[in-house]
């Protein structure tokens, strides 16, 4: 069952009820300011940081669900409505919204009014912009009333949420004409307030929450609009500040009318933060209003917007007779991977906002799908992660956005970590060719003092794998790898212990075969920069280390018909046939596959083959089979999820793309695409009642076959899934994959796929590739000609000068 439809001709979701089986949300903002927005207009804003410095007020895991927002409220006569339907849940005549790239429109229409609400926040901007247009479609004048509504947070969501005896008493704002400022704290150690303004003049205002709302109200139904119709013009004193403005619109038989409602974060100079003496100074704030007066400049704002984003998704976009793929590649798949690049994990609908900040091997991962989009931000992403790895090479699993310091909370340990900074690092430099990165002067633990070349720091990631390894020559797992939840020197027994932190970050046993399978993949791509940046001695150590490792899987790491996942503290087998439960595991028999080993034995392929005997499932490739029942103190979080759910045989949207990309490496397209469609948003969208979360995004995890709900999808949005199936479909299976040598034409396709074409902008030039499949093959290049030369292999060799490159591949 669907509960709308993609719009794709303007790149949109369009839900057509509000009833959805969970929020549905948007992200707005590219830089600095964002927001998230519902489908009922729930959500929140935040500048920077969605823990330090959060605009307005949201209640996670609230009664009834996603209740506070920004909202607008209609009074007509007695019926009081809003555009997103909620929180006053009257129900409309008409209701749509319509998620864009960065913006949201809501309509909404009830006894002949009906109301469009445009949201966005303007690319340079630290401010959101919501336009309201009410029309009279009825044969009579209406005379009605509109009410706005946000309530601010105290700026520190976490405090906000806890710290009720001190918040009650620092609430405090100030209102001139239309423009309600909000400015807590202001008095003391903050230089920034938020002002929330409307272009038109005002017929009241309220800035007390429970002057609006009234005792024992809620905002479903606030006393100010419900009952007295007036507001109360009430200036807050503590308690819970808000910002209401009351508009009365008398609309004649067919007229319009507009209002451009702009909520804004303001910095002021230290010394230059009072007008006079308890009066804050407003110029910036004045400034930025001034900027959207009218229609007209919220029409330029909006279109730069749009702008900005076509030309964005111009870089990569495909043609072929696939919608689904069309719609998710060019479309949702690429918007996903910014959202995620600027997030991380830290604000979603199921991560609060005040949780972690960034993680190492996440904002790693998350530049695969991201780096093509805008390589200078990546870049700068690259050096203030690797600004936090330790001298030896290990790093701190979590960094905070505004400090861009390590988190010492979790501090270091996750093995996997030094790995994902080669990974980062190379898919920059394959995309831009930029080799001057490799020369960057950067610090250790922020220290300027102990800065080594970036290139150091890789070497320092390769050789702690090198120098951390185990009794079977595998690499040490630490607290963890890749799996948070695989904990195998953790050891807990009491509740509330982060398997995380808890017990020795190191023990001399247990061993990972996933970072095996990492360090194969990514020691090569380490030693193609030495190629490059001409060391050949440290190229042809470093391959003879990925050897070495090498033959240790296939010697230790080798089950007889898959990989093993890893060897426990006592060094017995977790991932194998010996094992009663947790017999066999995605992630080493995705990853060892993708890094191609065992693929000349024989071997990837019997992995890949058990992998869809054992973990397949219709909604997905399952993390592990069969799920843990009980919970084993030596294994650590994974067997405490009931089966079906997380770590614990759920499906991990994450490392499906793994496996489908390791089919692409054996050459079966067929197979690949069908694990591609199995967790795409475009296919599961017919089961969106199931499924549950938005239809347009990936989300963390699905539950598997052994749970109560099987296919129910959970934590959409922030998840490195969207980096590696962008990376998946985009560089193996559709096959357009940047190497340092220019662009890699190499598709994997099902056999009737049919032809494609794609246009690929890459190191300055636009690359127009079409693809035919005459033979209906899965793999396999039969030739390929450049600007109408034939040329050898499938990398389209990089001219001096030349701007637009005419390639045609033929497979066969
Ligand atoms: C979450 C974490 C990620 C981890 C994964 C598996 O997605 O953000 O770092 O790899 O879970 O545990
Ligand atoms: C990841 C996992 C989750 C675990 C968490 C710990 O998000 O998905 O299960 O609890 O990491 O940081």
């Amino acid at each position: 069952m669907k509960y709308g439809f993609f719009d794709d001709d303007n790149a949109e979701y369009v839900i057509t009820t509000p009833k959805t089986p969970l929020p549905w949300i948007n992200y707005l903002g590219t830089n600095d300011f964002f927001s998230l927005i519902s489908n009922t207009c729930g959500g929140y804003s935040f500048y920077k940081d969605a823990k330090l410095l959060r605009l307005t007020r949201y209640r996670y895991n609230g009664v009834p669900a996603d209740v506070n927002g920004k909202y607008f409220y209609i009074k007509d006569g007695d019926c009081v409505w809003n555009p997103g339907w909620q929180p006053t849940k009257t129900e409309l005549d008409l209701y749509e919204c319509r998620h864009g790239i960065g913006y949201s429109k809501f309509k909404g229409v009830m006894k002949n009014i009906e109301a469009n609400v445009l949201s966005f926040v303007p690319i340079d901007d630290t401010c959101e912009i919501s336009r309201i247009t009410l029309t009279n479609n009825s044969s009579e004048n209406k005379s009605i009333k509109l009410f706005s509504y946000v309530e601010w947070c105290l700026w520190n969501a976490d405090d906000d949420m806890k710290n009720f005896q001190r918040n009650f008493s620092t609430g405090e704002v100030e209102v001139v004409g239309s423009d309600i400022y909000h400015k807590t704290e202001y008095r003391e150690r903050r230089n920034h307030f938020a002002v929330y303004s409307v272009n038109a003049k005002i017929d009241g205002f309220d800035t007390s929450r429970d002057a609006f709302l009234g005792a024992y109200h809620d905002n479903h139904d606030p006393e100010v609009v419900c009952e007295k119709g007036q507001c109360t013009d009430s200036i807050a004193h503590g308690w819970s500040p808000v910002a209401v403005h009351q508009i009365n619109v008398d609309l004649a038989p067919g007229e319009t009318k507009s209002y451009v409602f702009v909520l804004g974060y303001c910095e002021n100079p230290v010394e230059d933060k009072w007008e006079s003496k308890g009066v804050i100074n407003k110029k910036p704030a004045k400034e930025m209003l001034a900027k959207y007066r009218t229609d007209a400049d919220v029409d330029k704002a909006f279109a730069k917007l749009c702008d900005y984003w076509k030309g964005l998704l111009s870089i990569y976009s495909v043609k072929s007779k696939n919608d689904k793929v069309n719609r998710m590649v060019n479309i949702w798949n690429q918007y996903q991977c910014m959202v995620t690049f600027n997030m991380s994990r830290s604000a979603s609908y199921y991560e609060s906002g005040i949780g972690r900040g960034m993680g190492f091997r996440d904002s790693n991962q998350d530049l695969l799908g991201f780096v093509h989009l805008i390589p200078e931000r990546a870049r700068e992403r690259i050096i203030d992660i690797a600004s936090t790895q330790f001298e030896d090479g290990s790093a701190y699993h979590q960094y905070q956005p505004l400090t861009k310091k390590g988190n010492s909370d979790i501090g270091s340990g996750f093995n996997d970590d030094p790995l994902w900074l080669i990974a980062g690092t190379s898919a920059y430099v394959r995309e831009t060719g930029d080799l001057s990165i490799l020369k960057e002067m950067v610090p250790y633990d922020n220290d300027m003092s102990v800065a080594t070349t970036l290139m150091e720091h890789l070497k320092r990631s390769f050789d702690y794998i090198v120098n951390h390894k185990g009794p079977h020559d595998l690499p040490l797992i630490g607290r963890a790898d890749w799996n948070d939840c695989l904990n195998l020197n953790c050891f807990s027994e009491h509740p509330g212990e982060s398997f995380q932190t808890f017990g020795p970050s190191e023990g001399p046993v247990a061993e990972s075969v996933f970072i095996a399978g990492m360090f194969v993949k990514y020691g090569e791509e380490y030693a193609q920069l030495c190629d490059e940046t001409g060391d050949t001695a440290e190229a042809e150590r470093v391959r003879g280390e990925v050897a070495k490792m090498y033959d240790a899987v296939l010697k230790d790491g080798w089950d007889g018909d898959w990989f093993v996942r890893a060897y426990d503290a006592y060094g017995k087998k977790i991932g194998s046939k010996e094992c009663e439960e947790g017999k066999i595991f995605i992630e080493s028999n995705g990853f060892c596959s993708l890094a191609g080993i065992g693929v000349k034995e024989g071997l990837a392929e019997k992995a890949l083959d058990s992998v869809k005997e054992h973990l397949d499932c219709k909604y997905g490739v399952m993390i592990l089979q069969p799920a843990y029942t009980v919970y084993h103190l030596e294994l650590g979080e994974i067997s405490s999820y009931p089966p079906g759910y997380k770590e614990n045989a759920g499906i991990f949207c994450h490392n499906n793309p793994w496996v489908s990309i390791a089919e692409t490496v054996i050459g079966r397209g067929d197979r690949a695409f069908e694990i591609y469609k199995k967790t795409c948003p475009a296919y599961t969208e017919e089961i969106s009642e199931i499924h549950k979360t938005e239809p347009y995004v990936y989300c963390q995890m699905v539950a598997g076959a052994d749970a109560y709900l099987p296919g129910e999808g959970k934590n959409s949005w922030l998840t490195g899934t969207a980096a590696w199936t962008f990376t998946n479909i985009s560089q193996y299976i559709l096959g357009v994959y940047p190497t340092h040598k220019g662009l890699q034409i190499d598709p994997c396709v099902p056999h009737d796929f049919g032809d494609f074409e794609i246009t690929r902008k890459f190191r300055g030039a636009t690359y127009n590739i079409s693809v035919k499949n005459p033979s209906n093959v899965e793999k396999g290049v039969k030739s390929m000609t450049v600007n109408g030369k034939s040329v050898d292999g499938c990398i389209v060799p990089i001219e001096d000068g030349v701007k637009e490159y005419n390639v045609e591949v033929t497979l066969g």
